[in-house]
């Protein structure tokens, strides 16, 4: 054992760690029970930790440590619990198995894993699912290869889960700390973002979830229902409806509207208003509702070049929602969703319900004031709170 603790404890202190696995439980199993562990290096908050992963059959649980406690933990595990573990560091890989009589038999060979970059300089990004860890979920969405290479035509939509996923992890200490998490994703399409909702709240956090994804379209309902099958989830459904329909009477913790079509976003911020969500998160799309109704001269400058006139349309629409939704007692911020490299959709709306509403008297007098600058009457948004209390 000592051959082994030494060189890990060592690459632990000097930086030249990289990774490491233990694998081979000994013995009759519970069915529930950890199969493998892995550590690796992960910076939280400007500081290097090692992210300890027990990998069940059907989730994964993360703790960060620090190197002491890495090795205090190694010391535990190997050769009582795991037969086999694998070191890999910056100069050699290190292979130890361990009989039952506590004996260790180490094998060095070169190092077959790239040292990571420095961690003060020009480190990877640390992503919530990283690249190169197997994740059943984005190998069956065609985002990655069964070793967890990311395909290089879905690098974007990694990003962008990853992105999404960074956002939901910020929310997470305004959600019930205990308890099954209700969590309603509308216009859910084909899924990536709700799939990865679960693997954020079930599988990384071990949460219990009652994930609902709902579109109109049932084709994509199929194959989402398909998809959940065979990678045999729990926690999480499709149903082919509108996002007007009234879909639970059960208190929603998290809704979320990603890119739903035009005032589908509305019809969606409304049912999680009238749920009272803890949080909300909504990403607009095609604003077609206020460009057409758009009547100002002070403004004719730019609503009489057709581009000019969408975008702002759009950027008006948000706005307004967000005061509709403080109006509403949420405290909403509109922050960039991903790069716009490859889609102007790039907002995220987040709300975050606040527990004693700050009533702003003159929010009514500015929303209107707004209506009247830009020329409009109906915002559907505001139709469809109409009478609703923050209350
Ligand atoms: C652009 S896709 C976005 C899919 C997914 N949320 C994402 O971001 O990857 C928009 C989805 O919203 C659905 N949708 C639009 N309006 C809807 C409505 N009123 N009720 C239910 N689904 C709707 C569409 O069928 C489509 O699948």
């Amino acid at each position: 054992m000592h051959d082994f603790l030494t060189p890990l404890t060592e690459s632990l202190a000097d930086g030249k760690f990289i990774s490491l696995t233990m694998s081979k439980p000994r013995g009759p199993r519970a069915d529930d029970a950890v199969n493998r562990i892995t550590v690796r290096l992960v910076e939280v908050k400007g500081q290097t930790l090692f992210q300890w992963t027990y990998q069940y059959s059907k989730r994964e649980v993360h703790e960060n440590l620090s190197a002491s406690q890495v090795t205090e933990r190694v010391a535990q595990e190997f050769g009582s619990v795991f037969k086999h573990a694998h070191l890999f560091t910056a100069d050699v890989d290190i292979a130890a198995r361990s009989n039952k009589l506590g004996d260790c038999r180490v094998t060095i060979s070169p190092a077959s894993k790239r040292a990571p970059a420095s961690v003060s300089h020009d480190r990877q990004k640390q992503y919530l699912i990283p690249e190169g860890q197997p994740c059943p979920f984005l190998h069956e969405l065609g985002v990655m290869t069964l070793d967890g290479r990311v395909h290089r035509s879905m690098q974007h939509k990694f990003r962008q889960i990853n992105r999404f996923l960074e956002f939901v992890e910020d929310v997470i200490p305004h959600l019930p700390a205990e308890g099954t998490l209700d969590v309603v994703d509308f216009g859910c399409g084909l899924s990536y973002l709700t799939f990865a909702l679960h693997h954020l709240l079930a599988v990384i956090h071990a949460r219990d979830v009652r994930i609902l994804g709902i579109d109109r379209n049932s084709q994509v309902i199929d194959r989402c229902t398909h998809t959940c099958g065979k990678l045999n989830l729990e926690g999480i459904e499709f149903t082919a409806d509108t996002i007007d329909a009234q879909h639970t009477a059960r208190k929603v913790h998290l809704a979320v509207a990603l890119h739903a079509c035009d005032t589908a976003t509305d019809d969606a911020l409304a049912q999680a208003v009238r749920w009272q969500a803890d949080v909300i998160l909504a990403a607009p799309c095609c604003q077609h509702e206020l460009a057409p109704q758009l009547d100002s001269p002070s403004l004719s400058l730019l609503t009489r070049h057709g581009i000019l006139r969408e975008r702002l349309a759009a950027m008006a629409t948000d706005a307004l929602r967000a005061a509709i939704l403080e109006q509403a007692g949420y405290r909403t911020q509109i922050i960039e969703f991903i790069d716009t490299e490859h889609t102007p959709k790039n907002l995220l709306l987040r709300a975050v319900r606040q527990t004693v509403p700050a009533i702003d008297a003159n929010q009514e007098v500015r929303i209107n004031e707004f209506k009247m600058l830009l020329g409009v009457d109906h915002i559907r948004l505001e139709e469809l709170l109409a009478g609703h209390s923050s209350e």
